[in-house]
């Protein structure tokens, strides 16, 4: 556990350095739509899609630098995702990353363009780099973040309120969209871009699919358990919303049986590849148990 912590310290520094220097040379900056960008940006996420860019590197063994412009356009696109998840018009959420979110420090019309902003920025820096290799990454985030991943998610989670019991297949399919799609085109992302083969992805695949409803479900625990002090956002928003999640209707012990189930699953997806796995192993167990 503390080799992986190490690392994934070593990668937020990484990122964050990167980060602050592609920003700072951003050619057009027009206030106040530049600020928003920035503060949704930089106020203090974990940097957990930039990890696993950088994890889906090193399983293909090159290293961190060689992803670094995929690592920025998956956190871009994240930070848009939840400039306008917290909106009124979506999960109506005034505190992100422990600040007011987006649209209370600047309002909902700036809020808006600037998750339009940095989804546009993401595909420009996900571009910068004129290889096959990495177009072909940037291919694969757009599908993954779009209507057949992410943006489609969001849609049904919309749709998610009260009422329909225990729907496990639904709340799956919602997790698997809305979450587990822009974690594994972080991991994907990441290993297509350094040319990894169709037998890699697939294992890949199945492996960040478990790892990403592993994510959200820890997500809709912590939700319920923790407080907003730790979390850098309000808790009790499922409820408030009346969204349905594993955690809501089967309790948040049963929620912790299945994740761990879930991990094994994770684990599984990658057992023919022997100490290749090991840093992914240690990640899914890292999530698995994370606090906030
Ligand atoms: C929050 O993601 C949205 C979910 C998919 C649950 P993170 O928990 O990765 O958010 P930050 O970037 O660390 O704030
Ligand atoms: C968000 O899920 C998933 C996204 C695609 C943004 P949540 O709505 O549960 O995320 P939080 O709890 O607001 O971070
Ligand atoms: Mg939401
Ligand atoms: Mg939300
Ligand atoms: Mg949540």
């Amino acid at each position: 556990m503390e080799a992986i912590t190490e690392y994934l310290a070593a990668a937020k520094r990484q990122f964050e350095q990167g980060l602050a220097a592609y920003l700072k040379e951003y050619p057009c900056k027009y206030e106040p739509l530049w600020s928003a960008v920035e503060y949704a940006l930089t106020s203090g996420g974990k940097r957990v899609r930039p990890a696993l860019v950088y994890l889906g590197a090193d399983f293909c063994g090159a290293d961190a630098a060689s992803v670094e412009h995929i690592a920025q356009g998956l956190e871009m696109i994240h930070n848009y995702s939840l400039v306008h998840d917290d909106m009124p018009c979506m999960d109506d959420d005034a505190l992100r990353h422990g600040k007011p979110s987006v649209h209370k420090a600047y309002g909902e019309g700036i809020a808006m363009l600037a998750g339009d902003a940095l989804l546009n920025m993401a595909f420009e820096r996900l571009l910068s780099v004129e290889d096959v290799h990495s177009y072909k990454a940037a291919s694969y985030i757009a599908k993954a973040s779009g209507m057949c991943g992410m943006v489609g998610g969001q849609c049904l989670d919309l749709s998610n309120i009260g009422g329909v019991g225990a729907d496990y297949e639904k709340i799956v399919a919602i997790n698997r969209l809305k979450t587990s799609a822009l974690l594994r085109a972080a991991l994907c992302g990441g290993a297509v871009a350094c040319g990894c083969s169709g037998e890699e992805l697939e294992s890949l695949e199945n492996y960040a699919d478990c790892l990403g409803e592993i994510f959200q479900i820890v997500d809709d625990i912590l939700d319920i358990t923790s407080d907003s002090a730790t979390m850098g956002k309000e808790v009790n928003q499922d409820c408030k919303n009346g969204k349905v999640t594993y955690a809501s209707i089967n309790g948040v012990n049963k929620a912790r049986a299945y994740i761990k189930q879930l991990n094994d699953k994770a684990k599984g997806a990658l057992s023919q590849y022997g100490v290749r796995a090991d840093k992914l192993n240690a990640f899914s167990d890292y999530l698995l148990n994370r606090a906030f």
